[in-house]
């Protein structure tokens, strides 16, 4: 028998680096202002540590790379395009793969197709791009998270599952054309979702007679959890929980920035012949010819590979150890985050942590802006900015204000980690002497990306 070490540590080695630029406080300052208090208007170069996102931001491997340099560009049919389709189809095994440029464009397509005034598409937590588009294809966006999801401090083992019976009501009384589930659960916590939560809901549906598509983003954290977790899977490697899950569902939107381990990338699969052919003629009309979608054949390459390295279970407890460690600290040192830590990144609980700024004054974005000016960190606003503003034009408090640090994959190191956490404890000692901001200019739609901001 192997020993057991205590220490998990990066199961890779440095290959190439990136110079990181450090800046001064009164710099990143200026650059709030200049911002208009909006992270995602700074440039990346002001910033020290990148956890807005761990979209697209990930460390590719050597043989990424070497996909890359295999890359076919033949406009129809290339060979790049069957190494990627089969390496989509050996996870998840559903009959048509289409390709797209990322996430959003699969969902695009699907509710293109699906949506529609009066329909309603209920979904464990739509993420921000996901409720757009089912907005702007006329149907409500309706989230059905467990009631566990929604407190922060509740352990919950998978706190990403669908209230089953929530959904069979609005199943009954609403006109639905497709049920999703998003794995994990990225607005709310990056959150598992169990597979007998899973199977309820695909029984649910089955009952029902509507189509369960994953958004499956990060489906291989989801898996580990699982793996980890839910009783009987300790022994089930993680390829066969992923064709598992996927079995349960009709289909998936995937953003192959995440759990795939590419810059750029997406897909959408589905079984139904009809509703394949429906979506691959949207397809051609806004991204491509159907064996590249948006991307290159290049990127297919390095998708394949990605997908493979990504069910390495070397790497997922790495992978998800690393954000853990992040999560511990933070919550020892009494920072009020949402426990158990999620996959993929830590969510700080602003609305505890800062209780003197009230929702409509943005919590989140002001934690935000303030580990910025502090430690050169970019974290997300995920709350009220991003899901206050209703259809109506009315705002309303998000159910929760977090700041969500994301971890980008095979990116950082433990000492980066150990600093930001340094940056959190200092800033929380000062936290009582934050304040709100207001909003002082934002787009109908999606404004947690442009809007700007003034302190209060
Ligand atoms: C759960 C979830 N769904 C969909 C998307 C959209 O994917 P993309 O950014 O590739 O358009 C994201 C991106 O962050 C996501 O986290």
């Amino acid at each position: 028998m192997d020993r057991q070490w205590v220490t998990i540590i990066e199961p890779f080695r440095i290959h190439s680096v990136e110079p990181i630029s450090i800046t001064t406080r009164e710099q990143r300052e200026q650059e709030l202002e200049r911002a208009g208090y909006n992270l995602f208007n700074v440039p990346g170069p002001r910033v020290l540590v990148d956890l807005l996102t761990d979209s697209g931001t990930g460390a590719m491997s050597s043989e990424q790379w070497a996909g890359i340099q295999r890359g076919d560009e033949s406009y129809a049919g290339s060979a790049s395009w069957f190494r990627f389709r089969d390496a989509v189809r050996e996870l998840f095994p559903f009959e048509h793969v289409i390709p797209t440029h990322q996430g959003r464009a699969a969902e695009k397509i699907i509710f293109s197709v699906l949506g529609a005034r009066g329909r309603t598409i209920p979904n464990n937590t739509h993420f921000d791009t996901t409720r757009a588009n089912v907005e702007v294809s006329g149907a409500e966006a309706l989230d059905l998270p467990v009631s566990e999801s929604l407190v922060p401090s509740s352990r919950h083992p998978f706190k990403g599952n669908m209230d089953v019976e929530a959904l069979r009501r609005v199943l009954a009384e609403r006109d639905v054309p497709v049920v999703l589930m998003t794995l994990t659960n990225n607005s709310g916590g990056g959150q598992p979702v169990s597979m007998e939560n899973l199977r309820a809901v695909r029984e649910a549906c089955d009952a029902a007679d509507v189509p369960l598509l994953l958004d499956a983003c990060r489906f291989a954290e989801n898996a580990w959890f699982v793996k980890l977790r839910e009783n009987g899977y300790a022994d089930t490697p993680v390829p066969d929980i992923v064709r598992e899950m996927a079995s349960l569902a009709d289909g998936m939107t995937m953003s192959a920035k995440k759990d795939p381990l590419g810059n750029i990338g997406g897909w959408l699969a589905l079984n139904d012949d009809r509703l394949a052919e429906q979506c691959r003629k949207l397809l051609i009309l806004t991204e491509g010819f159907p064996t590249y979608g948006g991307m290159a054949g290049r990127d297919m390459d390095a998708l394949a590979q990605g997908l493979r390295e990504a069910v390495d279970e070397d790497y997922l407890r790495y992978r998800i150890r690393s954000t853990e460690y992040l999560g511990e600290a933070l919550d020892r040192a009494g920072i009020p985050v949402v426990l158990p830590v999620g996959g993929h990144a830590v969510y700080i609980d602003a609305r505890a942590f800062l209780p003197q700024i009230p929702p409509l004054e943005y919590p989140g974005q002001a934690l935000a802006a303030e580990l910025y000016r502090e430690g050169g960190i970019r974290g997300c606003e995920i709350g009220t900015v991003m899901f206050g503003r209703q259809p109506d034009g009315s705002e309303q408090p998000a159910a929760m204000d977090l700041v969500r640090l994301a971890i980008p994959r095979r990116t950082y190191t433990q000492s980066h980690v150990d600093y930001v956490i340094e940056v959190c404890e200092y800033v929380a000692e000062r936290a009582g002497e934050l304040r709100g901001l207001e909003i002082v200019e934002e787009p109908p739609v999606l404004r947690h990306f442009t809007a700007r901001f003034a302190p209060l």
